[in-house]
């Protein structure tokens, strides 16, 4: 039985990861850090039911990671692990640094250290911020970066590193560079999320106004689901390589706002422009979304748009599964039962 490890299990995509690999016959570890609150929720069924085992470690703790990766001794690793919200890293860049990219490099010597670095296999979880401020689109393997966020250029040295390990030392090491991706499992502050929920509880009664920032901003968002799919077959190659992970298609925040608005009945008519625009109840004329400074970053990426041929082509993987339109409405299922039990709740 091949043996899996996950950093950032308790995250979005650990927890699909982590679903996926038990499907596919892996024993599946995770190193999970240590919070004054329970961070389990995505994968509590897992350990209800004992699927998984868990250890603690920190991306930035060299010595918790050598002690995990030499007990597990496992057959593959997936460094999802990062303080992976973007405008959080304006305000913790040092943190997001020690994490998002020396973080990785702690991870690779570990694998060196303990002598595995011929069997063991890591999976890099890196990112379309990479291309930051675009000159091109769409992006793909050979787009020129320009990281454009301390974030994204914490992100670039992770990058690098596997890239250079694996050129240094001949170790497996792959960097899967994914576009946005997005589930019902988001965290609420990632832009997706924030609307469903919002639109959700607004249609309810439970919330007045939607506030956000740049509605122009353009993305290619895709279904977690899908691309922690996309992350496994790239371990299972007979060569290391990277890889963009897309649709392929692209959208901007405030389509995304229509749809689920339009997911809870309501339809959204715009007026005013830049930090005056507000969208309205088309029926009632009520204000139900405006913009404002508070969610402006200070340097914004604005228009990433993925090009999945090579991963199509060279791993088979379908980026069509699943549309940012049918992604909006899983979402907004998930999100408009949550709101009716909250207003149940409160009933
Ligand atoms: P997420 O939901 O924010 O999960 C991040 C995970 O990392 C959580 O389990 C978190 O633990 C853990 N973590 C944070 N700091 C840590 C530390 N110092 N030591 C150990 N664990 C730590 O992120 P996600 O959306 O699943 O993304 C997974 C990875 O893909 C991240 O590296 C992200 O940067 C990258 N990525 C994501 C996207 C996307 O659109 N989702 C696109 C490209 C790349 P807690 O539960 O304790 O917070
Ligand atoms: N979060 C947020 N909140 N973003 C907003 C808001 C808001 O109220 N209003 C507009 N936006 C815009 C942001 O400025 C950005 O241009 C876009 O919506 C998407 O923001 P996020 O959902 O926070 O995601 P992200 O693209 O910055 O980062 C995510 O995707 C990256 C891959 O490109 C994260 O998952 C990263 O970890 C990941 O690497």
């Amino acid at each position: 039985m091949k043996k899996a490890l996950i950093t950032g299990i308790t995250g979005q995509d650990g927890s699909y990861l982590a679903e996926l690999l038990l499907d596919k016959g892996y024993e599946v570890h995770g190193v999970m850090r240590r919070s004054s609150v329970r961070t389990t929720s995505r994968i509590d069924g897992l350990l209800k039911e004992g699927r998984v085992t868990l250890h603690n470690g920190d991306l930035t703790d060299s010595s918790s990671l050598i002690r995990v990766i030499g007990e597990v001794r496992p057959d593959e690793i997936y460094n999802l692990a990062a303080q992976s919200h973007v405008g959080v890293s304006f305000d913790a860049a040092e943190y997001t640094s020690e994490v998002d990219a020396v973080g990785v490099l702690r991870i690779l010597e570990a694998v060196r250290i303990l002598g595995l670095g011929a069997c063991c296999r890591i999976y890099q979880a890196s990112t379309s911020e990479l291309y930051g401020k675009v000159v091109t689109a769409p992006q793909n393997e050979e787009t020129p970066f320009h990281p454009y966020s301390p974030y994204a250029v914490a992100k670039q040295y992770g990058f690098w590193i596997v890239k250079e390990y694996r050129e240094a030392y001949g170790m497996f090491a792959v960097n899967g560079i994914l576009f946005n991706h997005e589930s019902e499992r988001r965290g609420s502050e990632f832009v997706t999320r924030k609307i469903t929920l919002a639109a959700s509880r607004i249609a309810n009664g439970l919330q007045d106004h939607l506030e956000l920032g740049n509605l122009d901003s353009l993305r290619d968002w895709g279904y977690a689901k899908d691309y922690v799919e996309c992350m496994w077959l790239m371990m299972q190659q007979a060569e290391p390589d990277d890889y963009v992970v897309a649709t392929g298609v692209q959208h901007s925040v405030r389509d995304f706002t229509n749809w689920a608005f339009e997911e809870a009945g309501i339809s959204l008519k715009w007026e005013g422009m830049g930090a005056e625009e507000k969208g309205f109840d088309a029926c009632t004329g009520k204000m139900l979304v405006c913009v404002s400074d508070a969610f402006y970053r200070p340097t914004d990426v604005v228009n990433l748009w993925g090009d999945p041929t090579k991963a199509r082509t060279r791993l088979g993987w379908d980026p069509d599964k699943t549309s940012c339109r049918e992604l909006c409405k899983i979402m907004m299922a998930h999100d408009m039962e949550l709101a009716r039990n909250e207003k149940n709740a409160g009933a």
